[in-house]
């Protein structure tokens, strides 16, 4: 591991969110208006609707806390957590943790690009390797919050990752750690890395 990959890991591993109990049954029901975009499992079909279907539930919780306060902007979900309580956006984490997350292919023109990159980084340029936070199978690290990306939708990845770029999506914390390793991915980088997660698991 390198040096900057350790120092964002402590950093990031002492900046967690509280952290509610979840009740995955209780969630279920909650989580019935979410199943319109989101696909009622979790397993969105349309490749702008993020697959929550098992992704971390502190991950989940800590998006849709950012998202409620604006601090993360979705217009699509405008006002849908107005009403919603902690507890039960705790719940409704738990729901979608719970469940099983599907898988897609991978574009095989860009595979290896992808995992390259995905697998390697770009340590010319101190980028660490997508591994080192997200585990070599993409199943993040549900712990320390970092997300789940195997299987997610290439169009949404790739829409995330530019938008850390480019300063659209800032809820990644002090260390900035998202912005700083997508300021580094050209388009074709962001095309070869997101095709390769939606084909991963
Ligand atoms: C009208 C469609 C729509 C509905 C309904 C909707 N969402 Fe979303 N949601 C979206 C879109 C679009 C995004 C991704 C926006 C972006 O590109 O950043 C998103 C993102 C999210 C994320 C972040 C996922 C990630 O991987 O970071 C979570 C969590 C989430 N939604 C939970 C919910 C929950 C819980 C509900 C129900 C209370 C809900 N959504 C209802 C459209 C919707
Ligand atoms: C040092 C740890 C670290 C490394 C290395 C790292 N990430 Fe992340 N990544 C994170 C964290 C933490 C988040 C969640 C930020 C938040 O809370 O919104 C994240 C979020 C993401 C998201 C948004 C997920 C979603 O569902 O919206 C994508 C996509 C992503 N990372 C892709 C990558 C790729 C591709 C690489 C390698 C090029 C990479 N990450 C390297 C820590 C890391």
């Amino acid at each position: 591991m390198n040096k900057l990959l350790v120092s964002l890991l402590l950093t990031l591993g002492i900046t967690g969110v509280a952290h509610a109990a979840g009740d995955a049954a209780a969630g279920q029901a909650k989580a019935a208006v979410c199943g319109a975009c989101h696909g009622p499992d979790g397993n969105s079909m349309a490749p702008n609707f993020p697959k929550l279907a098992g992704q971390g539930e502190k991950y989940l919780e800590k998006q849709l806390h950012d998202i409620k306060s604006g601090k993360r902007q979705v217009l699509e979900m405008t006002g849908l957590l107005t009403n919603l309580s902690d507890q039960d956006m705790a719940d409704i984490s738990a729901y979608f943790a719970s469940q099983k997350g599907s898988v897609g292919a991978a574009d095989p023109k860009v595979v290896a690009r992808g995992e390259e990159l995905f697998r390697g980084g770009k340590l010319d340029q101190g980028m660490p390797a997508c591994i080192g936070c997200h585990s070599p199978n993409g199943a993040g690290n549900a712990a320390a919050g970092f997300p789940h990306l195997s299987g997610q939708h290439a169009q949404y990845v790739a829409k995330q990752l530019t938008d850390f770029r480019e300063g659209n999506r800032t809820n990644d914390g002090d260390t900035l750690v998202m912005r700083t390793i997508a300021g580094k991915l050209s388009n074709k980088d962001i095309e070869a890395v997101s095709s390769y997660i939606q084909g991963l698991h």
